[in-house]
This record gives structure tokens, C-alpha cells and sequence, in this order.
């Protein structure tokens, strides 16, 4: 029995529902020679914003039990750059492509969207709202920013909308709800959790900004519960992030009711897991003798 990987999100299709998770993967075209980028569902690349970013000072990533702390700060080298060269080698690879975009201010944003909306090889935007790593707040925590952001790049964009939100708030229904009655066309579930570490040997904090944000396999239970919750509420599909390190995991996110997964540390610890994950969905939905992945999607109720 030939068993269906493939996933309609928010319009468009992809042929199977694991993607890259943003900033763990670069642009997205440097791992090539690494592993086969073509059997990817889509790759999502490191936020781009308007402006060119050098990010926060080192130290930027200190490995923690279960997992690891990042303060890269949006380091990237701005999107007039990034339609230059990235883009143009992302979109011969043959595989959707997701770009993530962040700014300070709903204007930055909407610009950032004008310029890639000129361009082609772009299959959906995914707006960065949940930062941990920046001077300011965390953009989603302030409902009318958010929204006004969501609305005004909606009006730009020439591809569906994806507001990446932070887990990092009392109810993720409420703020999922939020994004999807601004316009988004999906939410993605989760950034990182803001998080620290301090080294005992010399009393100082693990990463130059003091907290960043933290990933890995031990925050997958928790953002399980995002997508769950979401999943009661709204309408547009969830793209499942946090903690995936097997096929195993993905699974527990569609089931949970994501329609897409994002695997970032994974990826880190080495760019070959997510072939690995994307053959492990095949042989666990083989194993239960389902056809069709889009059959198990948040089938895990409350009954
Ligand atoms: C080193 C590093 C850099 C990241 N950079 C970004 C980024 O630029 N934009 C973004 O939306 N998320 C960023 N993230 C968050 C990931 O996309 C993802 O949401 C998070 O790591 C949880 O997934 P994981 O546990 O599979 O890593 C970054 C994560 C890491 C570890």
C-alpha cells in the first residue's frame, strides 16, 4: 500500500509535512551537499528582515540539559541581499519555500513583504512575532501590534500569511484566535520558551543577553499543548514546532492537530533527522495501515 504523505496548507500543497524550522537551517540551500533537500515537505528560512542585522553579541547558544539556549538576536543579511542570491538558489531546488520576516514595527514588516511579493519562488510568508532574543517585547504579546502587522502585510502579501507565535502566554487559544480573525492563513506552534542559564564555575550567564530562548526535546510536551489547545479554536492549519527529534514526535504533533511540522534542534544536531523523520512518519502510518497522513490530523480528542 502506497501511503500518502502529502498536505494541503493553507492552499498550497506539499508533498509531505516536514519542514525546516526557521534560522536552524541557514537560507536554506547552504546544506545541499549534506542531505537530499529535494525529499523536504518545505524549507522555512532564518528570518529575513528589512534591514541587514548582526545580531547579538557570543555567546549566542549554550547547550542545557534536554536541550539548548539561542540569543542569535536575528542576525541576517536583509532582504534586498536575500532576494539577490538565497532566494534565487532556494527557488531552483524544487521544494516550497516559506519565508520568515520579522521587523520592529508594522511598517518594517509590510515593506519586507512588498519586496518579496515582487519576487518569485515564494510559497507562503511566516511573520516572525515571537522573538525572544530582542530588546523589546515579544511583538505577539501586544494583541493590537499584532494584529495591525497581520492586517497590513496581508494587504502586500501575494501568498498566504503565517503568524509564528510564542508559547510564552496564558491562553495560546485566545491569542491563535487573535492572529487568525487579523487574516492569517495559519499560525505556527512555537517559537522558542524564554529561558537562562548560569554557569556555576564563574557566576555568569550563559549567553551574552542574559535569557534566550530555549528548544529541544524537552520543550516538545509543552508545545504539544499549544497546538492542542489552538487546534479547539481555529479554523486555519498550525504548523507544529518544538522538540521533534523522530518521526515519532512529528506524529504526536499531527495527531495533536498541527498539518505541517517544523524541526529545528534536530536539524542542528544533524541536517540528516529530517530525512530520517520524514521516513519515519512513512513507516509508523505504514505500521497502523493508515493511507493518507491527512487522515490522522488532531484526531486525539478530549472524549
Ligand atoms: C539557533 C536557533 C536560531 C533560531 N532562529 C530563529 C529565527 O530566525 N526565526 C524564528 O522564527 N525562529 C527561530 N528559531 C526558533 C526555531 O525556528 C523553533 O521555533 C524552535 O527552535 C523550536 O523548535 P526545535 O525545538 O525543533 O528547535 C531559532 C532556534 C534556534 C535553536
Amino acid at each position: 500500500m502506497k501511503t500518502d504523505l502529502s498536505i494541503n496548507f493553507a492552499g498550497i500543497k506539499f508533498k509531505n509535512p516536514v519542514f525546516t524550522a526557521s534560522g536552524t537551517f541557514g537560507y536554506g540551500y547552504e546544506i545541499a551537499d549534506l542531505i537530499p533537500l529535494k525529499k523536504l515537505g518545505g524549507i522555512v528560512t532564518k528570518t529575513i528582515t528589512l534591514q541587514p542585522r548582526s545580531g547579538n553579541p557570543q555567546p549566542r547558544i549554550a547547550e542545557v540539559e534536554g536541550g539548548l539556549l539561542n540569543t542569535i538576536g536575528l542576525q541576517n543579511i536583509g532582504v534586498k541581499a536575500f532576494v539577490e542570491e538565497p532566494l534565487e538558489k532556494l527557488s531552483k531546488i524544487g521544494v516550497p519555500v516559506i519565508v520568515s520576516v520579522a521587523g520592529a514595527v508594522a511598517e518594517e514588516y509590510t515593506e519586507t513583504v512588498q519586496i518579496l511579493s515582487m519576487q518569485k519562488g515564494i510559497s507562503v510568508v511566516e511573520l516572525n512575532l515571537s522573538c525572544p532574543n530582542l530588546k523589546k517585547k515579544i511583538i505577539c504579546h501586544d494583541l493590537s501590534l499584532m494584529q495591525n502587522i497581520i492586517k497590513s502585510v496581508k494587504k502586500v502579501s501575494r501568498v498566504p500569511v503565517i503568524a509564528k507565535l510564542s508559547p510564552l502566554v496564558t491562553d495560546i487559544s485566545e491569542l491563535a484566535l487573535t492572529a487568525q480573525n487579523a487574516g492569517a492563513d495559519g499560525i505556527t506552534l512555537t517559537n522558542t520558551y524564554p529561558a537562562m542559564a548560569i554557569d556555576v564555575k564563574n557566576f555568569k550567564p550563559r549567553l551574552s543577553t542574559v535569557k534566550g530562548g530555549m528548544s529541544g526535546a524537552c520543550v516538545k510536551p509543552m508545545s504539544i499543548r499549544c497546538v492542542y489547545d489552538a487546534y479547539q479554536r481555529i479554523k486555519i492549519p498550525i504548523i507544529g514546532c518544538g522538540g521533534i527529534m523522530t518521526g515519532g514526535d512529528a506524529v504526536e504533533f499531527i495527531l495533536a492537530g498541527a498539518a505541517a511540522v517544523s524541526v529545528g534542534s534536530a536539524s542542528l544536531v544533524s541536517p540528516e533527522n529530517l530525512i530520517k523523520i520524514i521516513d519515519e512518519i512513512e513507516s509508523i502510518l505504514k505500521y497502523k495501515n493508515i493511507k493518507s497522513i491527512k487522515e490522522i490530523i488532531g484526531i486525539v480528542k478530549n472524549t
